[in-house]
């Protein structure tokens, strides 16, 4: 494949969602193959200190170029940690022939620009089970459990867990600085993550059980007294969506990979069904809840993302985060 081909399949996959939009990846192409490498240039020290939020993001820029790949009539094979003595190169995508591509094929591609993070409160409207179904199906083929929070005494233990970190994260200076290393106000900004696509308002005080990450900590102005509270007034409708759990039995950076690809998966299918989804990985941050986590639901193995999902209010726009454009990150395989 020319160059120019793999410029646009690199587009793609760097739409991928990243930990705070860092989008810790590098591409190399030759004309059979596309190499990812973590970019340790774009570490989070404080967040993820074993870069597995990092590699779980690289892997899901991996599916959405095997999707891209696909709707172009290209099959590929994908391995994972290629090369036993540098851990940084992630995998390799290998063309392996063409094919006829789908409906399908073609549908979850278009899917991938239009997914965004949606952290304003969902449609009261249930995902329906046959969705969950599909989408755990989908998980399965990369070895990776998808479970949704269902049962009243796991959504309890989950959403302590999330408040628990969320406050220990707002308590630590290190944790808070990075994260506003991460904030962007301008527009344009290439990278981060946009004030615009964060609710202005106290995650707190949300009518919501589950508390989004608080990107603004510390510096949200004081909110005004709410003016002339009407006792009778119903109360805000409490925002109720599907949470669900997903992870692997290994907990090292080949799991993290398959794990991210299994997430580049749902997310390319949830949209195609205008079903949106957040992380919330607070929980997962610090190992003392995400190992809690563990043992209050009785997990088998070791979970890696936290998702809600939901569909969106009508007529809320999408805050679009930036993308590092493609030549900052693909570099000709000689270049290296
Ligand atoms: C591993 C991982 C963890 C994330 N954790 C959170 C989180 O806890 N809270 C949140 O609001 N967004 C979280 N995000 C979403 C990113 O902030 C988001 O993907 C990024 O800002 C790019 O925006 P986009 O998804 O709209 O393209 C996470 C994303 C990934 C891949």
């Amino acid at each position: 494949m020319e160059q120019q081909e793999w410029a646009q399949v690199v587009e793609a996959a760097t739409r991928a969602p990243s930990i705070h939009n860092t989008q810790p990846w590098r591409f190399t192409a030759t004309a059979d193959q596309l190499d990812v490498f973590l970019d340790p240039a774009r570490a989070l020290p404080v967040l993820d200190p074993t870069g597995r939020q990092q590699v779980i993001s690289c892997g899901i820029a991996v599916e959405f170029a095997v999707v891209a790949l696909a709707a172009a009539g290209r099959l590929t094979e994908v391995e994972l940690l290629p090369d036993g003595g540098n851990e940084d190169h992630l995998a390799t995508v290998r063309l392996v022939g063409p094919i006829e591509a789908t409906e399908e094929d073609r549908a979850l591609a278009s899917a991938i620009p239009e997914r965004h993070t949606v952290r304003d409160p969902f449609q009261p409207r249930d995902v329906p089970t046959e969705l969950l179904d599909r989408l755990q199906a989908e998980a399965g083929a990369f070895g990776t459990w998808f479970k949704p929070v269902t049962r009243s005494e796991e959504e309890v233990a989950t959403v302590f867990l999330i408040d628990r970190a969320e406050e220990m994260e707002q308590g630590d200076p290190a944790y808070v600085a990075e994260l506003q290393s991460w904030l962007r106000t301008d527009p344009t900004a290439v990278d981060g993550v946009p004030v615009e696509a964060v609710p202005s308002g106290d995650p707190n005080q949300r009518p919501s059980n589950w508390t989004i990450r608080d990107f603004v900590v510390g510096t949200r102005p004081q909110a005004p007294a709410a003016p002339g509270h009407d006792p009778d007034a119903p109360p805000p409708e409490v925002e109720r969506p599907t949470v669900v759990l997903m992870g692997t039995d290994g907990d090292d950076r080949h799991s993290w990979l398959q794990a991210g690809r299994a997430l580049g998966r749902v997310l390319v299918v949830a949209t195609s069904h205008g079903v949106a989804a957040s992380p919330l990985t607070q929980a997962l941050d610090w190992p003392a809840t995400r190992a809690r986590l563990r043992t209050r639901l009785s997990l088998v193995g070791h979970p890696q993302m936290l998702l809600r999902m939901g569909y969106p209010q009508e007529g809320v726009p999408v805050a679009v985060s930036g993308r590092r454009p493609v030549d900052e990150v693909l570099m000709r395989a000689s270049d290296r």
